[in-house]
This record gives structure tokens, sequence and C-alpha cells, in this order.
């Protein structure tokens, strides 16, 4: 099947109950989390949408249809996590799609990238893309590779059942 235009956009309140859905989803939750119900959305990302914290949270969409969702941060607002993984200069990148009858389809990779489009935007102190999958999630880390990250290494995170393999990618210079 062919890949329609895969666009972001800022998510909303009136995408939380698509965002629980999704989260519910097997091949979501078993690299995401445990699904959160409505209340454990407004609680994890309703703070993002007010602008007391500073993950940006997006939609994507192919075509007309929302198919999945990111979330970008600075590494530097996370201490916690700067502490396991390093790369302090780095931005964050977090995705899933949704849409289970969408992946496997190399939707994963365009949608990675432009995220990292968007990170450059939102972020301009940052001087790379940082992404931690699962040490298990092959695909992930795979669809990162086709992204253009480079593997770095194998890291330990304090709550985290798996290790990380981390992932990434310089801010493009300038032509
Ligand atoms: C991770 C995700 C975004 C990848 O997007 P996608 O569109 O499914 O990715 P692709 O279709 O490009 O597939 C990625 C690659 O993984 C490979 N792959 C899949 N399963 C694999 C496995 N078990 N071992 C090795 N490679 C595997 C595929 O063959 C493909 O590589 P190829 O194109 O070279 O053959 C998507 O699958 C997803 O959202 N998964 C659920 C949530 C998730 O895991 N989020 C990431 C949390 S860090």
């Amino acid at each position: 099947m062919s890949i329609g235009e895969v666009l972001l956009r800022p998510l909303t309140r009136a995408d939380f109950p698509l965002l629980v859905g999704w989260l519910a989803q097997p091949h979501v939750a078993e690299w995401w989390g445990p699904p959160l119900d409505a209340d454990a959305v407004e609680r994890e990302y309703g703070p993002s949408l007010d602008g007391t914290d500073p993950t940006r949270l997006c939609i994507c969409t192919e075509g007309d249809a929302p198919i999945g969702f990111l979330q970008l941060y600075r590494l530097s607002d996370n201490p916690d996590y700067v502490q396991a993984v390093g790369n302090a200069d780095a931005g964050g990148i977090d995705f899933l799609i949704g849409d289970v009858t969408r992946v496997g389809q190399g939707i994963g990779p365009v949608m990675i990238a432009a995220g990292c489009r968007l990170l450059w935007q939102l972020f301009p102190e940052v001087s790379a893309a940082l992404s931690g999958p699962s040490v298990r999630n092959m695909r992930s880390r795979r669809a990162l590779v086709k992204s253009g990250f480079q593997p770095l290494h194998q890291v330990s995170v304090p709550g985290e059942a798996d290790d990380e393999f981390l992932y990434r990618l310089p801010r493009p210079t300038a032509a």
C-alpha cells in the first residue's frame, strides 16, 4: 500500500479520546507502557497543552487520517533522564503509530523524519535528536536507522524494565 502525505499538527484535547484508544492497542502498549484512561491522559499530557510542561505533542496525519502521536522535548528539561543517558545537548523524540493497519508499511521513518524537522524548529538550541527504544523493540530500532539515526550504545534507565538502545541524529548543517 502506498503512503499518503504525512504531516504533523499540534495535539489538542479533542484528540484525547483517540489517544486513549491508541495507547490501549496491544502493539502500542507493549512498548509505550500501560494504557491510560481519559483522566490519566489529561494528567500526563494536559500540562504540555497548557504550556506548564515544555514537552511538545503532535498528531501525525496521513492524508486526512490521524495515524500517530509524537512527543518532542529538550533532554535538558528532563535531568533524571540526562543523568541516565547523557546527551544533554539533544532533543528527545518519542513516537507511535496508533492505527495498527498502518504499522509495518514504512510510514514510521517518514513520521520520524517529520518529527525531527519540527524538533529543529521548536528547539533551536538542540544540536541533535535522541531516541531510546527498548533494546527489544527491533521495529522501532530499525525505523530509526532508516530515518538516518546512528546507533550509540545500550543504557539502563532507572524505573524502566528494559534497557534502552540510544540512537542519535545530528542537526543538519545549513546548506
Ligand atoms: C516503531 C514504529 C513507529 C515503526 O514504524 P513502522 O512504519 O511500523 O516501521 P517500518 O514499516 O519502516 O518497519 C521498520 C523496519 O523494522 C523491521 N522489523 C520489523 N520487525 C522486526 C524485528 N522483529 N526484527 C528486526 N527488524 C524488524 C522491518 O522489516 C522494517 O525494516 P525494513 O524496511 O528494512 O524491512 C511503529 O511500528 C510503531 O508505532 N510501533 C508501536 C509503538 C512503538 O514501538 N513506538 C516506539 C517506541 S520507542
